[in-house]
């Protein structure tokens, strides 16, 4: 039973299939199997869709490319966040303050405190690696516009690293808002005062 030969009859048909074996080679049965519906399905919608995407992508251009996508993405984000500061005016002593005082903006603050300041300023704002903001002295200034400039630019040589860039302009209003809130509360167990005091 050695040598290849050609089967044309059915001798020991496998169990499960109804397909004529067409070649057998030492025992070994090959059936022509017809290919399954589905996965004829799946190369016929894969064709299909290659079409309507080469189409789409390549010949006419109608749908953007995922770069493109990304940059209307991009510009219209950056729409609304220049339509928000708009909104939201220049930075000033009187809204700084108004906005510390306004409950609602004081806890979106403190999140923003809790998320990126607490790690060298305390949760309670107690100070640690950097001062403690609960009391009159100040090394930058405890002027709202100066507490504000302080968080935005950063004192990067003293270890404040400048916040306007990683969290932007609301996030640093806020944070400012809620340092405003906690100045002079002299939460126990606070650092030492560093700096000039101010009323
Ligand atoms: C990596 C540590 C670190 C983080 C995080 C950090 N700070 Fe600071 N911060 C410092 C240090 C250090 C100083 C003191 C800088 C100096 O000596 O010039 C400082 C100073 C300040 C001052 C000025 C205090 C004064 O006495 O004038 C304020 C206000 C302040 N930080 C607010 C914040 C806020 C708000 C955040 C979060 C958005 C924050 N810091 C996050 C380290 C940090």
């Amino acid at each position: 039973m050695s040598t290849e030969r050609h089967v044309t009859t059915q001798e020991t048909p496998p169990p499960d299939s109804g397909d004529a074996i067409v070649h057998e080679y030492d025992g070994i049965l090959e059936a022509d199997n017809h290919l399954p519906r589905w996965w004829l399905m799946t190369l016929y919608g894969a064709i299909a869709f290659s079409a309507v995407y080469w189409l789409g992508y390549e010949a006419f251009k109608t749908l953007p490319s995922p770069g493109d996508a990304y940059a209307i993405e991009q510009a219209k984000a950056a729409e609304a966040e220049a339509a928000k500061l708009k909104a939201m005016g220049a930075a000033s002593d009187e809204n700084l303050v108004a906005m510390s005082k306004n409950l609602a903006a004081a806890a979106e603050g403190k999140d923003v405190f809790a998320k990126n300041c607490a790690s060298c300023h305390a949760a309670s704002g107690g100070g640690g690696i950097g001062p403690n903001l609960t009391d009159v002295a100040w090394l930058h200034g405890g002027k709202p516009m100066q507490v504000y400039a302080t968080i935005k630019d950063g004192y990067v040589k003293g270890g404040m690293p400048a916040w306007g860039a990683l969290i932007g302009e609301e996030r640093v209003r806020l944070a400012a808002a809620y340092v405003l809130s906690i100045k002079g509360t002299n939460v126990p167990g606070g650092k030492a005062p560093q700096g000039a005091s101010e009323p």
